[in-house]
């Protein structure tokens, strides 16, 4: 192997009357117009039988964005057999081979169907231009081309001894025996991309399992790989009822691993399947999961409080609360609270524009779908309703055209509040002020206050803090940033992915992760 291409694909500036921009809108106004009919592919063959479900905007909800067809379960078993024999073809694929469709997709991604991506990723997760290029563009294209670059690297470099003249050891590469079912978000069309195909890259076979409120953008990566060379059957698209998915797959004896990113709750229930029907299995089945967080800013009195402001209100309502890096509670201390911090957050925050996805200068959109506007005005009607929360500004929410929630800054007296405890993914950002005399049990509350370790911030500018804070949260975010935003993690720069209750810390972006996803066979040749 020659030519290892391991860089970050660049962003481009969408200006008004660029090329960029007149590709988008052209893609935004097919999308917009015409309502795609997507089928179930199992073995290419497309199935447009089952259940009809329509993908709606999130910002305007009557408008329906694709209909798809939830596979039953004999759908769902005929993937399945499908899958598990088409692995061992697969397996048998040269890396080199394999290498070059990730790599052709890649060039596809950044060149010929980035609008497709973004528009796709704009109306059906309802993010904005840049919320869009920074997933569906830039991330998407990242994951593909550099885990095609990583698995170049792996195969050359083998940690193993040789007995010179008397023995030759090597590792094998691969893919797990059976079948991969990857179960993956709305949030991120990346994550999407990321989970089901790392597996194939590295000879597996897959069961994708898109989620509902992101199929339109799911089903144009799929495309674009199929276009790439993916062999049919590699990765067969298989939208369902969750429950009957994971009861379909998990009675499988040839569950070969779950790629999962989802609630924390989901992944329970997956595991817990997998745990009660161990005795069933083929293989022990990889369990590969980023779940909830409830992310942190910490802020130390030496911060610089601008660039403090700044990233919070980034990290808080970027794509409306809703990455899962997006810092939910946030901590300042009594000397920089009222005196510089407060009113400059207030202000930015009442500044934020919440609109539709096609108006340039809106920050955010609406959040992905009903469940998720209710659970949101659950938090927020608790907080308006306790005597120890005071919402600093925001605390509206309307459902009429698209579900939109302004953007809320709640301040709790008490830092055991639900509201600064429990994941909201929405719109919605915690403050407790600590006194700074008690800057030793602030960090404990940090530390201690959830069950999750997805990511967190410090902000300071004081050496023999920082040097303590991160001793403090070694074990307290999977992702954690020095002056800088809790959310942003780029593939290849920082690996992305929680300990704790948020999952099991693969890390996403980066070598490491590819071996989830192989089962090695150590050779030794004897001469
Ligand atoms: N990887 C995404 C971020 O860090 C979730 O924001």
């Amino acid at each position: 192997f020659q030519d290892i291409r391991i860089y970050n694909e660049p962003i481009p500036q969408y200006l008004p009357g660029s090329n960029e921009i007149k590709d988008l809108q052209k893609a935004l106004k097919h999308y917009e117009n015409n309502c795609e009919d997507i089928p179930i592919v199992i073995n290419g063959k497309e199935i447009r039988e089952g259940q009809e479900t329509f993908q709606v905007m999130p910002h305007n909800k009557n408008h329906k964005l694709a209909k798809y067809y939830y596979a039953d379960n004999a759908t769902i078993e005929e993937a399945i057999r499908v899958s598990v024999q088409k692995q061992k073809e697969w397996d048998k694929t040269p890396l080199k081979k394999r290498i070059e469709i990730w790599e052709r997709a890649a060039d596809l991604m950044a060149k010929k169907y980035r609008a497709e991506l973004l528009a796709t990723t704009m109306l059906g997760q309802s993010k904005t231009v840049i919320q869009a290029e920074i997933d569906s563009g830039a991330e998407l294209i990242d994951f593909t081309r550099m885990n095609a670059g990583y698995l170049k690297n792996l195969a050359m470099e083998q940690p193993l001894s040789p007995q010179p003249g008397i023995t030759k050891n090597h590792l094998r590469i691969r893919g797990l025996e059976g079948f991969v079912a990857a179960i993956t978000p709305f949030n991120f069309t990346a994550i999407g991309g990321n989970l089901a195909f790392t597996p194939a890259l590295m000879g597996c076979s897959v069961l994708w399992k898109p989620s509902d409120t992101a199929m339109l953008s799911n089903w144009t990566v799929f495309k674009i790989m199929r276009e790439a060379g993916v062999p049919d059957g590699v990765v067969n698209f298989v939208p369902a009822i969750g429950k009957n998915f994971g009861d379909a797959i998990t009675n499988s004896p040839d569950l070969a691993g779950i790629n999962f990113t989802g609630s924390t709750a989901t992944f329970k229930t997956l595991w817990k399947l997998v745990g009660n029907k161990i005795d069933q299995y083929k293989n022990y089945p990889r369990l590969i999961g980023e779940c909830g967080g409830k992310n942190f800013h910490f802020i130390h009195p030496s911060a610089n409080v601008e660039t403090a402001v700044a990233q919070t209100i980034r990290s808080a309502f970027e794509y409306g609360g809703q990455k899962c890096s997006a810092c939910s509670r946030l901590y300042v201390p009594e000397s920089l609270w009222e005196s510089q911090f407060k009113g400059p957050l207030i202000k930015k925050t009442k500044n934020l524009k919440v609109g539709d996805v096609r108006e340039v200068d809106s920050f955010y959109s609406a959040v992905i779908d009903e469940n998720s506007f209710q659970r949101i005005l659950g938090f927020i009607n608790e907080a308006k309703e306790d005597p120890d929360c005071t919402i600093l500004t925001g605390g509206n929410l309307s459902n009429l055209k698209g579900f939109f929630v302004e953007p809320t800054i709640v301040q709790v007296k008490n830092p055991n509040k639900r509201v600064i405890t429990d994941e909201i993914f929405g719109p919605v950002l915690s403050v407790y002020v600590y006194k700074d005399s008690d800057l030793a049990k602030a960090l404990d509350l940090v530390r201690s206050t959830t069950q999750y370790a997805l990511t967190g911030s410090v902000f300071a500018t004081d050496e023999p803090f920082l040097k303590q804070a991160l001793n403090e949260f070694k074990d307290a975010a999977g992702n954690f940033y020095i002056n800088d935003k809790s959310t942003g993690a780029v593939v290849g720069q920082q690996p992305f992915g929680g300990a704790r209750q948020s999952g099991t810390n693969d890390k996403a972006g980066c070598p490491f992760y590819l071996m989830r996803f192989a089962s090695l066979q150590a050779v030794k040749e004897t001469f």
